[in-house]
């Protein structure tokens, strides 16, 4: 059986919501902790066995490539200062069987454009989509256990997650029927409905498994919400001729293209880090006692 190795990493976004953050950096370098979040959606990636990271990329997004590429000034300096531990550490952001593929979107015009940049690359085989401003904790991580799904199903599999009713309008939203063995079929799929449009509160929350009919589905898309070409259409079209299903998966989202899901991360984040933890957990105790 074909594994699934290639995974998609839409990042031409411009990160509006961060702004004056992202005027010039990618929303995907902000760190959480210490590390990008491109960087934690490219560990979910390897961890599901990818090895073929195709990175969906625009203006002003350079900082993702040399992020995943060899820095010789820096490796020296800290070769030549003995600095052991941060050279391991900058020479290990990606294992040796990893390869990056960047693809220019010039456009910004959706999502579902976005992966459809990718399809030159990816050719006729399933692959995974990552959002990397959904940062999923979890072990196994979210990506690991929808490609098991995908293994026993050969179906396309949707991550998600329920949201507060009055938050639809920020997602894709899904219907599904149950079906034998407890697996959830998607019956319908609709982009950011006003809460009182949505057929559920069952949010796509930035992982995809997706078989190669959506790239001929993608291409049959025409504009929806926003003018964009949207995912979530080509989807809802790759439903009728194919089974999606629906994986609400293990783990905690934080959704770090929005400022307070992107401080909960970092808190949530810093207060399992070796270095900070115990001093951050006092820090927010004192705060919480003289508030
Ligand atoms: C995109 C998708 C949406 C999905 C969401 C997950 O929206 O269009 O269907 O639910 O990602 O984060 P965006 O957040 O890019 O507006």
């Amino acid at each position: 059986m074909k594994k699934i190795t290639k995974a998609v990493f839409p990042v031409a976004g411009l990160g509006t919501r961060f702004l004056p953050a992202t005027k010039a950096s990618p929303k995907e370098m902000l760190p959480v902790v210490d590390k990008p979040l491109i960087q934690y959606a490219v560990e979910e990636a390897l961890a599901a066995g990818m090895t073929e990271l195709i990175f969906i990329t625009g203006r002003n997004k350079r900082s993702i490539e040399d992020h995943f590429d060899k820095a010789y000034e820096l490796e020296t300096e800290l070769e030549y200062k003995n600095k052991q531990k941060l050279l391991e550490i900058v020479q290990g952001i990606l294992p040796p069987s990893a390869t990056c593929i960047y693809i220019r979107q010039a456009q910004a015009l959706g999502l579902g454009h976005a992966v459809l940049c990718a399809k030159p690359v990816v050719g006729d085989e399933p692959f995974a989509v990552i959002l990397a401003d959904d940062l999923i904790d979890g072990e196994p991580g979210a990506m690991e256990q929808m490609v098991s799904l995908y293994e026993s199903t050969r179906s396309s599999v949707l991550g998600v997650e329920t949201v507060a009713p009055e938050e639809t309008g920020s997602y894709g939203i899904v219907e599904v029927d149950t079906l034998a063995g407890g697996l959830q079929r998607v019956s319908s799929i609709v982009e950011k409905p006003r809460p009182e449009e949505a057929p559920s509160n069952l949010a796509v929350v930035g992982r995809y498994i997706l078989t190669p009919r959506i790239f001929d589905k993608l291409q049959a898309t025409t504009p929806g919400a926003g003018g964009e070409i949207q995912l979530t259409d080509g989807i809802a079209a790759l439903m009728k001729d194919e089974t999606v299903l629906a994986l609400p998966f293990a783990g905690t989202r934080y959704d770090c293209g929005s400022k307070i899901g992107y401080l909960k991360a970092t808190i949530s984040y810093g207060l399992k880090h070796h270095e900070v933890a115990d001093e951050l957990s006092a820090y927010l105790r004192h705060l919480a006692e003289t508030r």
